[in-house]
C-alpha cells in the first residue's frame, strides 16, 4: 500500500510563494529519490494566488510534471477557492478551465483513483460556492448533486472492495469558528457514517483552507484527519496575524495508511 504525501494551499503567484513550491519539490524530490514509487501525492487546493492570471496554473503544472518525470507517477489534486478567481469572487469558466488544465478531462467530482487498493475520492469544496453572495465568506459547499453522487460511489463495488478509502477536499469539515466550517459539512458528515454503518470504512480526511495545519484524528469516527496547512506559509493577512487563532504553518504529512496507529503521520521538512 503506498503511503501518502498532504500539501495545500500553495498560492503560486503571491510574492515569492512560486519559488518556495519549486524548493519544496525540489527537496522532494531529493529526499525521496529512491522511493518515488511508494507515494502518492495529495495536494487540497489553493494552487495558485489567482486564477485569472494563468500563467499560474501553467507553473505549477509545469512544477508537478517535473515531478512525475522524478518517477511520482500518482499526483492528486482538487481545487480551492483561489483556483477559481481571487479567493473571494469565484468565477464558473474555471471549474472547466481547471479540469482540462490539471486533468485533461471534464469529469465530474467526486474523482475516483484507485491505487493499490486504495479508493482516492477527491471533492469540490468549491461546487456549490459561485454564487455572488459566496464572496461574503469562504466557508465552502460541496452542494447536494455531488454529495449524492459521493453516496452512490461509496456503495459501488470498486470502492467497496478497496481496502481503504481517502476523503480529500479543500474546505475545512470541522473548524467550530463561526464562518470557517465547510457550509453542509454535516451532510458530508451523515454520508460518511452511514458508509462506515453499512461497513465502509473510510481511513483518511484530508483538507486545507485554514492553514492552521493541524490534526483532527478520530473525528467523525476517522483515524487520519489533517489539514495541512500552507506548504508555502503563506501568512494571513497583517490585521489578523496577531490573533493565535490566525497562525499559519507549513505540516507536510507523510501518512502511513498501512499503520493502523492514529498518530502515524510525520511531518516533513521540505523547506
Ligand atoms: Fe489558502
Amino acid at each position: 500500500m503506498k503511503k501518502i504525501i498532504h500539501m495545500s494551499d500553495l498560492h503560486v503567484g503571491y510574492k515569492d510563494l512560486g519559488d518556495r513550491f519549486l524548493k519544496i519539490i525540489t527537496n522532494l524530490k531529493i529526499q525521496k529519490r529512491e522511493e518515488a514509487g511508494d507515494y502518492v501525492i495529495i495536494i487540497t487546493g489553493d494552487l495558485v494566488e489567482n486564477a485569472h492570471l494563468q500563467q499560474d496554473y501553467s507553473k505549477v503544472k509545469e512544477i508537478l510534471n517535473d515531478l512525475k518525470r522524478a518517477g511520482f507517477d500518482h499526483v492528486l489534486l482538487i481545487p480551492g477557492n483561489h483556483d477559481y478567481g481571487t479567493g473571494d469572487y469565484g468565477d464558473k469558466k474555471f471549474v472547466s478551465i481547471f479540469k482540462e488544465v490539471f486533468y485533461g478531462d471534464t469529469k465530474d467530482y467526486p474523482r475516483l483513483d484507485v491505487i493499490e487498493g486504495v479508493a482516492f475520492l477527491g471533492l469540490d469544496s468549491m461546487a456549490a460556492e459561485l454564487y455572488w453572495y459566496d464572496s461574503l465568506w469562504a466557508e465552502g459547499e460541496l452542494g447536494e448533486e455531488q454529495l449524492s453522487r459521493l453516496q452512490e460511489l461509496l456503495r459501488t463495488d470498486e470502492v467497496r472492495v478497496c481496502e481503504k478509502r481517502v476523503i480529500y477536499l479543500h474546505h475545512h469539515p470541522f473548524d467550530a469558528r463561526p464562518f470557517h466550517e465547510l457550509k453542509d459539512s454535516r451532510n458530508l458528515n451523515n454520508i460518511l457514517t452511514r458508509a462506515m454503518a453499512e461497513g465502509v470504512s473510510v481511513d483518511a480526511l484530508l483538507y486545507g483552507h485554514n492553514h492552521a495545519g493541524e490534526e483532527h484524528n478520530g473525528n467523525w469516527g476517522i483515524p487520519h484527519c489533517y489539514d495541512a496547512g500552507s506548504a508555502t506559509q503563506k501568512s494571513r493577512p497583517f490585521y489578523m496575524r496577531w490573533l493565535p487563532w490566525f497562525k499559519t504553518n507549513s505540516s507536510i504529512r507523510e501518512i502511513d495508511l498501512g499503520d493502523d496507529s492514529a498518530a502515524s503521520s510525520t511531518i516533513l521538512e521540505l523547506i
